[in-house]
Formats: C-alpha cells, sequence, structure tokens
C-alpha cells in the first residue's frame, strides 16, 4: 500500500491577512507536502481559516463590518497570498463553513451526552486576544496576559466545561507510552510538567458575545473558538459528514499525520485536543511539529510597533522562490529564526544567485561553448568525478533522511553540500583549460556530464522549496522529466541532450540600493502609523480660540530644576511684568542659551506648581516625535499678543 501523508498547518486567525511570521508554518508545511509528494506518497495538506470568537467580531466592528462580510475579506486576500507563495494545499477550511458548523455542534452534543462536557458556572479573567482564560495565580502583573501582556476581562457567566481531569492520566501514560508524540523533546517535558502541576476542567461555551458556533441544545451558548478551531483537523476530512471518506483514509488508516504548530499554542494541541479527541473515542495518532517564531533584529514583528514584514513586500520583487528559501531556511526545528533584510539579501545573493544560479548558467554556457550546446554521454571517470557521483548519492540520502524529520533546514543544507561541491569540482577541473587541449576532449566530455547530472539531481532535491526555479533549472539543460523519486538518482543517460541558456535564475541585488528602499518604506510606514495614532482634535469656534492669551515673552534667566532632570526653570519678562515658567525642555537646549530668546507664552493658564516649583504659564514648542523646538520670535517686542 502507498504511504500516505497528512500535514497541516495551524487555521489561522482572520484578523489580518498573514505577516511573514506567521506565514512560516503554512510554507514549512508546504515544502514537507511538497517532499512527501516527490516521494510518491499519497498526500493531504490542509490550510485554513480560524473566523469565529470574540476578537474576530471586536475588529470586524472597528471595521465597521459585518463578522462574515470581514472573515471573507480576509479569507480572500490570504488565498491570495498563499496563491503567490506556490502554496499546494489541498483543502482550505474556514470554521465558518457549513459542514465545519455541522460538524462541531454534533462533536460538542457528542461529548454533552457522554457527560465529558457539563453545565456549570464561570468566574475567571479573559485575554480577548489571545482567547485564553487565565487563573488568578497565571495571571501578569496588574491582571494582564502572561502571553501577549495586555489587560484581561474579568468575565462571570454560565458556561460548558470539558472535563480535563477525567483525563489527564490516561493522556500523561500516553505521551510517556509515545516518545515521538511532540518534537522537538524540550516541548514535550514542557507539556509533562504542565499536566503534572494540575489540569482545571476547560471552559468551552461563551454567552457574553455572538459570533460563533452555536450550541446546538442551548443557543444562548457559542462554542469556545479553541474547540470549533481543534475540531478542523477532522471536519475537513469529513468527520460527521456525509462524505467521510477522508476521514477513514487519512486519520483513521494512516499513521503520518503531522500537526506543524508554532511553540505559542503548543498547550491547546498537546493537552486539549488529544483530550477531546479521546472523550470522542477518536485514535490520537498525529505527530506535533513545534516550531519556533521568526524575529526581527528587535523582537517580535507586530503592526502596531510598524516593523511589520508581509511576504507580499519581499516576493513582489524578489519572486516567491526566495521567500520560501529563506522561511525553510531560516529555522532549526524548535528554535526561533531571525529575519532581516539584510540578511533574507545576503542569503539571496550567497545561496541562491552565486551558488545555485551560478552553477546552472556557467555549466550550460561551457555545454554550448564547448560542445555546440549538446550534453555530451559519460565518458572517463576520474577521482574528481568519483568524489562529485558520491557527493550526489550522499546528498539524496542525506536531504530524504532530513526532511522526513521535518528538519527543513538540515534537507537543505544536504542538499547545498552538492552544490558546492559542483562548484568547487569546476575550480578543480579547470574546463576551460582541458578545452585548449584536444587531447582532454574525452575528460571534458565527463566533467560537462558529471555538471550536468550533478544539476539535474540538484533540481530534484530543491523542487520542494524552489519551485519555480526547479523546472526552470531542468529546462536550461533540456531535460523533460517528471519531479519524482523515480528520477531522483545519480547517473540518468543525458548524453545527446540539447541545453538552452536561460535568464539568470536570480538577478544579483544591489544590496545597499534595496536596503535604502526598505529603510524608507519602512519610515513612511511609521509615520502613518504616527498619524493614526494621533487622535484627531475635536473643531472648535474662533470663540473658544480667543479664550487663550498668547503673547511674546523674552528670557532674563533659566536654570536647572532641581528635582526633575527634564525640567528647566525660567524667568520670562512679558511686557513690565516677569514671570516664573517651568518647562519640559531641559533635554533639549541647555538654559545659558536661552537667555535673551523671545518665545510665545500662554499667558492666561492657572498657575500651578510643578515638583514643588511655581509656573505662571506655559512656553510654546513644536515637537516632532522625539525632537522639540521653541517658537521664535525675531523683530516683535516682548509683551506683544500674538494672534
Ligand atoms: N487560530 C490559532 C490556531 C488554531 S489551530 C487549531 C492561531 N492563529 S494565529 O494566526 O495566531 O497563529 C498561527 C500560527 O502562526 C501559530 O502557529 C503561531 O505560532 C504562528 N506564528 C505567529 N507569529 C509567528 C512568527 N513570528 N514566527 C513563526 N510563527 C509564528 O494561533
Amino acid at each position: 500500500m502507498c504511504r500516505k501523508c497528512y500535514v497541516t498547518t495551524p487555521i489561522y486567525y482572520a484578523s489580518g491577512t498573514p505577516q511573514l511570521g506567521n506565514s512560516y508554518s503554512t510554507v514549512a508545511c508546504d515544502v514537507f507536502a511538497r517532499f512527501n509528494r516527490l516521494m510518491n506518497r499519497d498526500t493531504f495538506y490542509l490550510t485554513g481559516m480560524d473566523e469565529h470568537g470574540q476578537k474576530i467580531e471586536e475588529v470586524a466592528a472597528k471595521a465597521k463590518m459585518e463578522p462574515q462580510a470581514f472573515v471573507d475579506k480576509i479569507a480572500c486576500g490570504t488565498k491570495g497570498v498563499w496563491k503567490d507563495l506556490n502554496i499546494s494545499y489541498d483543502y482550505f477550511i474556514r470554521t465558518t463553513d457549513d459542514n465545519h458548523v455541522k460538524a462541531v455542534q454534533m462533536i460538542f452534543e457528542k461529548l454533552l451526552a457522554n457527560g465529558d462536557i457539563y453545565l456549570g458556572s464561570y468566574t475567571g479573567n479573559y485575554c480577548v486576544s489571545c482567547e485564553t482564560f487565565f487563573t488568578k495565580s497565571q495571571l501578569a502583573e496588574g491582571d494582564t496576559c502572561p502571553d501577549c501582556g495586555k489587560p484581561t476581562k474579568l468575565v462571570s457567566e454560565e458556561s460548558y466545561f470539558l472535563n480535563l481531569k477525567k483525563y489527564s492520566d490516561r493522556l500523561l501514560k500516553f505521551i510517556d507510552e509515545n516518545p515521538k508524540f511532540i518534537i522537538p523533546e524540550t516541548r514535550k517535558n514542557e507539556v509533562v510538567s504542565f499536566i503534572e502541576s494540575g489540569l482545571e476542567d476547560l471552559c468551552v461555551s461563551r454567552t457574553t458575545f455572538k459570533w460563533g458556533v452555536p450550541v446546538l441544545s442551548n443557543p444562548k451558548h457559542v462554542v469556545y473558538v479553541w474547540i470549533d478551531a481543534l475540531a478542523n483537523y477532522i471536519t475537513a476530512l469529513g468527520y460527521g459528514s456525509d462524505d467521510d471518506s477522508n476521514y477513514k483514509k487519512y486519520w483513521l488508516e494512516n499513521n503520518n499525520i503531522y500537526h506543524v504548530i508554532g511553540k505559542d499554542i503548543l498547550r491547546f494541541h498537546a493537552i486539549y485536543w488529544p483530550i477531546l479527541l479521546m472523550a470522542l473515542d477518536i485514535p490520537v495518532n498525529y505527530q506535533l511539529v513545534v516550531h519556533g517564531w521568526i524575529l526581527n533584529r528587535d523582537g517580535k514583528m507586530s503592526k502596531s510597533r510598524g516593523n511589520a514584514v508581509y511576504p507580499e513586500d519581499l516576493y513582489s520583487r524578489y519572486g516567491s522562490d526566495s521567500v520560501r528559501y529563506y522561511l525553510a531556511k531560516e529555522m532549526p526545528l524548535g528554535n526561533d529564526g531571525l529575519f532581516s533584510y539584510d540578511r533574507f539579501m545576503e542569503r539571496y545573493n550567497t545561496d541562491l544567485a552565486n551558488d545555485l544560479g551560478n552553477l546552472v548558467s556557467r555549466t550550460v554556457s561551457m555545454i554550448e561553448k564547448y560542445f555546440d550546446g549538446v550534453i555530451p554521454g559519460n565518458y572517463k571517470n576520474t577521482e574528481f568525478d568519483k568524489s562529485l557521483e558520491d557527493c550526489a548519492k550522499r546528498a539524496i540520502e542525506e536531504t530524504i533522511k532530513e526532511f522526513d524529520k521535518f528538519e527543513l533546514q538540515n534537507a537543505m543544507n544536504a542538499t547545498w553540500e552538492l552544490i558546492n561541491r559542483a562548484n568547487k569540482y569546476v575550480d578543480e577541473t579547470a574546463p576551460w583549460t582541458l578545452a585548449k587541449d584536444p587531447a582532454s576532449k574525452d575528460l571534458l566530455a565527463s566533467v560537462m556530464y558529471h555538471l550536468a547530472e550533478s544539476i539535474r539531481v540538484a533540481a530534484h532535491l530543491v523542487a520542494p522549496y524552489l519551485v519555480e526555479t526547479s523546472p526552470k533549472i531542468l529546462e536550461q539543460l533540456g531535460i523533460n522529466e517528471c519531479l519524482s523519486i523515480e528520477n531522483l538518482k545519480f547517473g540518468a543517460n543525458l548524453g545527446g541532450i540539447k541545453v538552452s541558456k536561460g535568464e539568470a535564475l536570480f538577478k544579483r541585488l544591489d544590496i545597499k540600493a534595496e536596503l535604502k528602499f526598505y529603510e524608507e518604506k519602512q519610515k513612511a510606514a511609521l509615520e502613518a502609523l504616527k498619524k493614526k495614532e494621533e487622535p484627531k482634535k475635536e473643531l472648535i469656534t474662533i470663540d473658544d480660540f480667543a479664550k487663550v492669551e498668547l503673547k511674546v515673552g523674552e528670557i532674563l534667566e533659566s536654570k536647572r530644576h532641581e528635582n526633575a532632570e527634564k525640567l528647566l526653570v525660567s524667568k520670562i519678562k512679558i511686557g513690565d511684568e516677569v514671570r516664573q515658567i517651568v518647562s519640559g525642555i531641559a533635554k533639549h537646549y541647555d538654559p545659558q542659551t536661552l537667555i535673551g530668546r523671545k518665545v510665545i507664552v500662554v499667558t492666561n493658564l492657572l498657575p500651578v506648581k510643578i515638583r514643588g516649583v511655581e509656573s505662571n504659564g506655559m512656553v510654546l514648542c513644536a515637537a516632532d516625535g522625539e525632537k522639540l523646538e521653541l517658537i521664535e520670535i525675531k523683530e516683535v517686542n516682548s509683551g506683544c499678543i500674538v494672534r
């Protein structure tokens, strides 16, 4: 029987289109799915969107849209990004799909009927952003969410509960007996100690908002969004529907099921999901592959910090293969990875343009130049040839072995051993020297054959991530074969095939110019963010404005405030009177440099004490972020009105 593979990504919250960070699992799973297809395995790749919950309801309301219209829009944008990134999913589930909703309702009723879900009442702190309840002891300072740091809401309501306690021993035993259930191992230890610290029953319904799957037997409740979301892994296969053939094929009769998730959603997949399956009497036969995060140099990417990177920012300039390459290569399984534009471009230039692109281009050029564009048959086998051939065989073996363990980075490194070896082989054999000596014609032919054959093998090995480039390489070599394990052997008969040089696979980037482009783009994004944040002030009438008295004042004295390093205390002459005014400008002006300057003063403010010092008025400044500048008057005398 043909081996099967079912691979899933987490379904993304439909609160916005995916950023580079949360495109990671989708790209990684796509690479894994394509690798499995290359191995001729019957592969089903699932991705989709998590569209219910309070958070989506709130984001939609902010956008002044109905939640359904809002998630429809996001789903459309997300599918567009996946298409551009060549994501080859077999099914895109949306938790608002009719069949999913019905199946979730059926699951809930089943669990109610067998007593694993019961009605109770809940009082606790809820984080809307993470859609998670926390006990008092779990909360961070100021009752904020321990995961995202945002304020939580104290909620008290009638709720249904899932009996987790009942299953905790069984789950611990299961984890112990299935050491490969969670990889990498460190994540497993985290889960075990969480369970051992004692599980509380899980609140699995809400009554304080509407945007969710209604509980069939008690519709004032909606199903907790995580129960709704986790169920997608089986409802997408038809569980609970009229046609559950995929469920039988890819879940019940398959031992190669991979849920690929980020480290932040481990608990849901390693505790709640297996317990749900146990309660439903469904085999827990998946493996959890837990990856880290893609971080910026200054931490996690986020829209609100203006440092978010979107896949489109990159693929619209450098093509989707380079983004797939970077993401898959950047994270050793389980660790975090880094994204920075300079690192991205360095990888692009070094690995893709130089190592791979150049190898293909110079090989094809040499075959054109020395053999009229026809790949010669396999002639002599020199020591160099043998070492290249051995390297290719090793690369095939290692790449497959590492891909099978979901060690994408290792698999790519194993392939690059071959690409680097082939480049070195060109230097060692120096075909341009061989070409000068007619007696070396056979040797030269052998070199060209071995190069072409190594590149053919490499084209197959990179196919799971360099989806567009791999066929282009075969095309330049004139090889017309499908990408499949059958062709993934060194020693094909290439003699007589006509090569045809094409465009550079990856054009070298001018890194300095590219970085400048992104710098400006980021600056514009920050500015736009700042503008958005500045609340628009209410309109006022001229009479409102006339209430403010502004006069020209001349600074006579200025010194630092004794108890506040940001403040200056100045004596300012306004006509005949002299006032003391405290201003927060000490970081920007040396007090001595202020003497004699004429400034604008608000003269009808109520006097206040600032850090114990009386201030009678206010000096006007213009602010640009951190920058501050006094507004100065040149000609007009102190005491004159400003209007
Ligand atoms: N909707 C839930 C998943 C439900 S699955 C039954 C969810 N969605 S999410 O959109 O917030 O996150 C989706 C995935 O993206 C998660 O696995 C999360 O870990 C991952 N990532 C979010 N930011 C990331 C990075 N910066 N880097 C890598 N992965 C990241 O959680």
